[in-house]
């Protein structure tokens, strides 16, 4: 009995399936008007979901994510589709509270029960995060695609934003790098990468309450841009230059041989195209791959310090570039 490898199905690797991130900005230029005195946080730094003042202090946040296989089980890739899209609100300060499956899956070609496996995995990780699923929307595609719009609340005091980091203030990342890579490799050779799986199915929750427990302001999470990608918006949206030190940012066991052996997606090359010009780089091109790995349900880039996850450089007062590697 030969199992089904969903990864096969998928035109891109993982979050690489993500319309390039300059691409992206240039398509939405003109539509990011929308203003209000509820709108806390709308379009105009790419945030990872938009908020909404209803009342006094409760807002509700809004997002959705969805995309291609990044592994080949279906039950890890309902989990994983569903703690990466989770993560927006957590991102963000928020709690999800509820939300709905969006499916596409070619049902010609991929039996029913595969497709039940992954909504499984996708339920599991919403009852880990306490958030309620109801139904969803499903349509027959020749290209699976899993993920949630999920709907969370918040304190519109208490949100955290891609453009509140301050010079002076510390830059700490909540998981490590590399799922890029290594998911990379999976889709070419079917290795499994147990620690890839566990990252990428951990939920955001509890760094997320550690920041907002510490106050901090400005957050995001790393997903399809990478950490140099997400860490430019954070840096020039709020006006500072964020400087890494690359020897401190964590890599799962095996990227570094994944990135050797030319596991480097076509959305990491972009990822790193796109923020070349704002770089200022003391490292080699190798180092600067792996910190523009395209991640799927990365961890949560901080303005700020929380237990457990390591410091990686540190905001200064905007210098000539908005990004400094040293
Ligand atoms: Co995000
Ligand atoms: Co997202």
């Amino acid at each position: 009995m030969t199992s089904t490898r969903l990864t096969q199905f998928a035109h891109g690797g993982g979050c690489a399936c993500k319309i390039p991130p300059g691409e992206l900005e240039e398509i939405v230029r003109d539509l990011t008007g929308d203003t209000g005195p509820d709108l806390v946080v709308g379009l105009d730094d790419g945030d990872d979901a938009a908020i909404v003042r209803v009342q006094d202090g409760l807002a509700v946040v809004a997002t959705a994510d969805f995309f291609t296989p990044v592994v080949d089980d279906a039950y890890d890739f309902g989990r994983i589709a569903a703690a990466n899209a989770l993560s927006d609100v957590y991102a963000m300060g928020g709690r999800p509270v509820v939300a709905v499956n969006l499916v596409g899956w070619p049902r010609d070609v991929l039996p029913g029960e595969l497709l039940r496996e992954v909504l499984r995995g996708g339920l599991d990780i919403c009852r880990e995060a306490g958030c309620h699923v109801g139904g969803g929307h499903s349509i027959d595609d020749p290209e699976p695609k899993y993920g949630l719009a999920v709907t969370g609340v918040a304190d519109p005091a208490r949100v955290m934003r891609n453009d509140a980091a301050r010079a002076g203030q510390p830059i700490s990342l909540s998981k490590h790098l590399g799922v890029g890579v290594l998911n990379n490799r999976h889709k070419s050779t079917g290795e499994v990468f147990p620690q890839a799986i566990a990252s990428m199915t951990a939920l955001n929750k509890r760094a997320a309450a550690a920041a907002l427990e510490a106050g901090i302001a400005a957050a995001t999470d790393v997903t399809g841009f990478g950490l140099l990608g997400h860490l430019y918006k954070m840096a020039r949206a709020s006006g500072v230059t964020a400087v890494v030190d690359a020897a401190a940012v964590p890599y799962l066991d095996g990227a570094r041989e994944a990135l050797r052996d030319g596991f480097v997606s076509g959305g990491t090359w972009r990822n790193l195209d796109w923020v070349r010009p704002h770089l200022a780089s003391g490292v080699d091109e190798d180092e600067l791959l792996l910190l523009a790995d395209a991640q799927t349900s990365g961890g949560l880039l901080l303005a700020g310090e929380i237990p457990g996850a390591p410091v990686i450089g540190e905001f200064v007062p905007r210098a000539d570039t908005t990004l400094v590697i040293r």
